[in-house]
């Protein structure tokens, strides 16, 4: 794994937007898996700009979901698909038969796995996936404690994911479970990028990159990546002390 340090979020939004664009001009059939959320709002802006500025061509990748909030609808803004297609799909013109998400409102959820585990597989495996990291250091919806062997799945959500996911919804909205690609999909993807951004992540970041890979801190998996790049502010890899000079 690697660790690349950023002055701060603006030039950390540009170095992860360049990370796509890299990955989609040496490989146009990408498969690309990119997560929600407030980290990568301004790198999906800033690769909608750049994809007109220079017309970059994402017409032949396919889009994987990460994650999804069971119960939740795909209208609902605080939706993982609400986000996405408001952030990235719609600025970068992505026609819907290339995008291919979870369905949290689902009445077979097992099935719903299935159904993206079998996708991965039929297009042989993710290029990229960029992944967030949770306040509790959970990657998608695998929450502490997920299996590093396990691929889609339903998790049910702990405290800090229920009461931190509030943040993407209007009004109080009971949260219970999540359906996520797993672990094993994380490790098998052929590139991971797990990006972080602001002081808040300074604790989780450090105990994912310095402590002991630990499936109780999801995010520290990314240390078993043979191609995996921790991507930082300042302010996220605060405490990261002597490791952070390398
Ligand atoms: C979203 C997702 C989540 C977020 C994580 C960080 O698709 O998978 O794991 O990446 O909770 O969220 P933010 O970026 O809002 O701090």
């Amino acid at each position: 794994m690697t660790i690349r340090i950023f002055n701060d979020y603006h030039i950390l939004s540009v170095n992860a937007a360049n990370e796509i664009i890299a990955a989609v001009s040496s490989r146009p059939k990408s498969v690309l898996c990119l997560a929600a959320g407030d980290t990568p709002k301004e790198t999906y802006q800033l690769l909608a700009e750049r994809s007109r500025a220079e017309n970059i061509d994402f017409s032949q990748c396919t889009f994987v979901g990460l994650d999804e909030w069971v119960s939740i609808a795909s209208d609902n803004p605080g939706s993982c698909h609400f986000f996405l297609r408001e952030h990235l799909f719609k600025p970068l013109n992505i026609d819907s038969a290339q995008i291919h998400l979870f369905d949290g409102m689902s009445r077979d959820l097992d099935a719903e796995c299935e159904r993206m585990n079998r996708l991965v597989r039929d297009h042989g495996g993710i290029d990229l996936m960029l992944v967030g990291v949770g306040m509790n250091g959970h990657i998608g919806f695998n929450e502490p404690g997920a299996r590093a062997d396990q691929y889609a799945h339903v998790a049910d959500l702990d405290s800090t994911t229920r009461s931190v996911g509030q943040k993407y919804f209007s009004q109080s909205t009971e949260l219970r479970q999540g359906i996520t690609l797993g672990l094993k999909h994380f490790l098998e993807s052929r590139r991971a990028i797990l990006l972080a951004s602001g002081a808040k992540k300074a604790e989780v970041i450090r105990i994912a990159l310095t402590a002991p890979v630990n499936p109780e801190m999801p995010a520290s998996l990314i240390r078993l990546h043979p191609q995996g790049l921790a991507m930082l502010d300042a302010d996220a890899a605060s405490l990261l002390g002597p490791i952070a000079a390398r």
